[in-house]
């Protein structure tokens, strides 16, 4: 069986999200998707609309994520691949690069990110509005 894991903060899930798990998902057997939690979010200068129980619950209910994990530091990547024998790490390529210093413990892969949406823009659109 082929783990796969991919870390983000998932908040407002949108088409970009969806594209990035299923192909994640296509890379192997088992999908392992690591979220920010709300504190590490605070860490990142980084608010999400969603908190992370129900950002949880709305990925658990995505068909390609197999299970989702807490990530709450910068630093715990090379012991969840470890601990869950992940055989291959997955980021957007937002990330090029980044995360190279993981190939020591497994394959790399950066998915070109789908163009024209994210959550930032969501939220920038959303606030631009007129009441
Ligand atoms: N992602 C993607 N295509 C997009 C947006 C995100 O492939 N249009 C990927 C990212 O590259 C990352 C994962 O989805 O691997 C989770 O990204 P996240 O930061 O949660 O989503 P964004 O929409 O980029 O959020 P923000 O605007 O807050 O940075």
């Amino acid at each position: 069986m082929k783990t796969i894991i991919t870390y983000g903060t998932f908040d407002l899930i949108h088409a970009g999200h969806i594209q990035i798990l299923r192909r994640a998902k296509e890379m192997g057997d088992y999908l392992i998707v690591g979220i920010s939690t709300d504190e590490f979010n605070k860490l990142k200068h980084k608010e999400a609309f969603y908190s992370f129980e129900d950002r949880k619950l709305i990925l658990e209910s995505i068909r390609y994520v197999d299970q989702v994990i807490p990530e709450y530091s910068w630093e715990q990547k090379i012991e969840d691949i470890k601990k869950y024998n992940a055989d291959m790490f997955v980021m957007g390529d937002d990330w090029k690069g980044k995360f190279d210093f993981l190939k020591d413990y497994c394959e790399v892969v950066y998915l070109s990110r789908t163009e024209g949406i994210s959550t930032s823009l969501i939220k920038r659109n959303f606030s631009n509005r007129d009441e």
